[in-house]
């Protein structure tokens, strides 16, 4: 990777740096990003970008290029977390409470430079590239609404990205196969009878439930569940009980199941059904899951993954296969339904995600931008082979 720039990337990197200083001071939460969807439209406008008439309240999509031929789509996420900044840095937010935590305002200036990028090639580009900035990615939900809206019926493949304040700069990493796990949430109620502490006989006790439940539910992960295939279930809250004297009637259990494989994540909640279940009438108490699914994991196509790392390596990353993460991104419903990949671009070392000290290193942005310039056109010349052959 080059380290000096000529006259032109030099404009185009500090334009972008500004872009993600401007998103970085005013950041908005998931489904709120009326402000950020307004600065995108004007600078795709200034640009010449045509805009679509896309039925999402906020977020947007582009499209560069004509006719019949192959789509190829690239997404960025452009929400923000409900995080007290402590970076003191001089575009730190000036919105208490809210901040880009997670970087999203770097992967929205890497797209948009993408776009300016692929505006200038415009009239080579042998099919249309669906530019598309997504709003909500932190509720696991934004994506669906972006499928429910249509605007990605027609397109052929897809790719997105995280930065990684692991990796540093100039270092590419993703995998083919899952990349980031399913995310589910659940909360359990435990419903028995109140008594005085002193005689536990004249009540249903639902902290000793409880506490057999969580102790049990981990066997849904030892001994329910293949070891060959990652589970994880972690009890994350207890709320039961108010004085020293009395025991509660009920106890409030929550949690979440982290899991790669759809098979298993669906047969989960019935396992965990069955626990609690069982032990509930063991007792004599009543026991409910709620369950709440979040995103399915990030599967990248394999295809097409070591086609980001072909392309990554000739634009001059350091390629790295990296091992999946428990953590979550709802890429993954896209990929349920359009083959592409996910990829992490290196812009550390930094604090971790969602850290009130998180930051990305800049110079990091305009080479990410010229990589999905490079990585959209090149799919859309694959497609339109393939298409020939
Ligand atoms: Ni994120």
């Amino acid at each position: 990777m080059s380290s000096s720039l000529n006259e032109r990337d030099q404009t185009l990197a500090d334009r972008l740096i500004e872009v993600r200083r401007n998103l970085h001071r005013e950041p908005e939460l998931s489904y709120e990003e009326f402000r950020t969807t307004k600065k995108l439209r004007e600078w795709l406008a200034q640009a010449g970008i045509r805009i679509l008439d896309i039925p999402l309240a906020t977020g947007l999509m582009a499209e560069i290029g004509q006719g019949s031929g192959p789509v190829a789509a690239i997404r960025c996420d452009i929400d923000a977390l409900p995080i007290e900044e402590q970076t003191e840095l001089p575009f730190a937010s000036v919105i208490p409470g809210k901040m880009h935590a997670c970087g999203h305002d770097f992967h929205t200036a890497v797209i948009l430079g993408a776009a300016l990028l692929l505006k200038e090639r415009e009239h080579e580009l042998p099919g249309r590239i669906r530019v598309l900035f997504q709003p909500a990615e932190e509720t696991g939900h934004g994506a669906e609404s972006v499928l429910a809206s249509g605007g990605l019926k027609d397109v052929d493949v897809i790719f997105g990205l995280h930065n990684s304040p692991e990796l540093p700069t100039g270092s590419f990493g993703t995998r083919t196969g899952a990349l980031t796990a399913g995310v589910d949430r659940f909360e359990i109620t435990v419903k028995g009878v109140g008594a005085h502490a002193a005689t536990p006989e004249n009540g249903v006790d639902t902290i000793v439930t409880a506490a057999q439940m969580i102790t049990m539910l981990q066997t849904v992960v030892s001994r329910q569940n293949t070891t060959l295939e990652p589970v994880v279930l972690s009890v994350t809250r207890i709320n039961g009980g108010f004085t020293w004297n009395v025991l509660p009637e009920t106890v409030e259990l929550e949690g979440t199941v982290r899991t790669y494989n759809e098979e298993i994540r669906r047969n989960i909640p019935v396992q965990m059904t069955r626990i609690i279940e069982g032990i509930a009438a063991a007792a004599g108490a009543e026991a409910k899951l709620h369950w709440y699914p979040g995103p399915p994991a990030t599967v990248n196509h394999g295809e097409w993954a070591d086609f980001t790392k072909k392309v990554a390596s000739q634009a001059g990353y350091e390629v790295h296969d990296i091992p999946p993460q428990m953590g979550g991104e709802d890429f993954s419903f896209y990929l349920q339904q359009i083959p592409g990949a996910f990829v992490n671009i290196g812009a550390g070392p930094n604090h971790p995600l969602h850290h009130p000290r998180f930051d990305v290193d800049e110079a990091a942005i305009l080479p990410a931008a010229e990589y999905f310039a490079l990585l959209a056109e090149k799919a859309l010349r694959k497609l339109q082979e393939t298409a020939e052959s």
